[in-house]
C-alpha cells in the first residue's frame, strides 16, 4: 500500500527505530529508508568514518543533507538517527512532511541493546550511562516536539511497538 506521506522514527539511540521501521513498513507493505544507510550509501563511507575524518559537524551536515533528499521524495517508512532532531531546521522538515512517532526507550534499556556496539560513535566514551543520560536531557524534549505519537518500547516486542504505532495513527484498513 503506498503511503500518503511519510512515517518518520525519532528516538534514541537503541530505541529499535531500524528494526521496528522495517517491520512498520512491511506489515505495511511500503517501502523503508534508513537515514543512517542512506548516508552511508551516498557517502561511500561509514558512519564512524564520517566522525573520524568530518567531526560530528561534517557528519550533521551530511545528515540534514540526505534527510532533505529522502523527505523530498516519495513517502516511505523513515527511521532516523538519534540525532537527526538536534537542528531546528531538521525538526521543522520533520514536523512539515509526515507523521513522526517518538520511540521511546529508558537509558537501561539503551544500554543493553548498544551495549559492545563500535558503530556508534558518540557511545565511545569511558562512561557510555552518562553519555545516555546527558543526551537524552538534551534530546529528549526535542523529541517530544516534534513528535505526533510517542511509544514506549521498553521490554516490548517489536511486534508489539508495531501494532501501538498503527492503532495510534489509525493506519489500519
Ligand atoms: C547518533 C545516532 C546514530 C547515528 C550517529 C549519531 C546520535 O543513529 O546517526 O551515530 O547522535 O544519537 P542511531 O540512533 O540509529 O543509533
Amino acid at each position: 500500500m503506498p503511503l500518503k506521506q511519510h512515517l518518520i522514527l525519532v528516538g534514541p539511540m537503541g530505541a529499535g527505530k531500524s528494526t521496528i521501521g522495517r517491520l512498520l513498513s512491511e506489515t505495511l507493505h511500503s517501502v523503508f529508508s534508513d537515514l543512517d544507510k542512506e548516508i552511508e550509501h551516498r557517502c561511500g563511507a561509514t558512519i564512524p568514518w564520517i566522525f573520524d575524518i568530518e567531526g560530528e559537524d561534517g557528519f550533521r551536515d551530511r545528515e540534514s543533507h540526505v534527510l532533505n533528499l529522502l523527505l523530498s521524495e516519495a513517502p516511505v517508512v523513515l527511521a532516523t538517527g538519534g540525532g537527526c532532531v538536534l537542528r531546528s531546521d531538521n525538526r521543522a522538515a520533520l514536523s512539515s512532511h509526515g507523521r513522526v512517532v517518538y520511540l521511546k526507550a529508558s537509558v537501561e534499556q539503551q544500554l543493553v541493546r548498544t551495549a559492545k556496539d563500535k558503530n556508534r560513535p558518540l557511545l565511545q566514551t569511558d562512561n557510555p550511562e552518562a553519555t545516555l543520560i546527558k543526551m537524552a536531557e538534551v534530546r529528549n524534549p526535542l523529541y517530544d516536539s516534534v513528535a505526533d505519537v510517542t511509544i514506549d518500547t521498553n521490554l516490548k516486542s517489536p511486534k508489539q511497538v508495531v501494532s501501538e504505532i498503527i492503532d495510534e495513527l489509525e493506519l489500519s484498513s
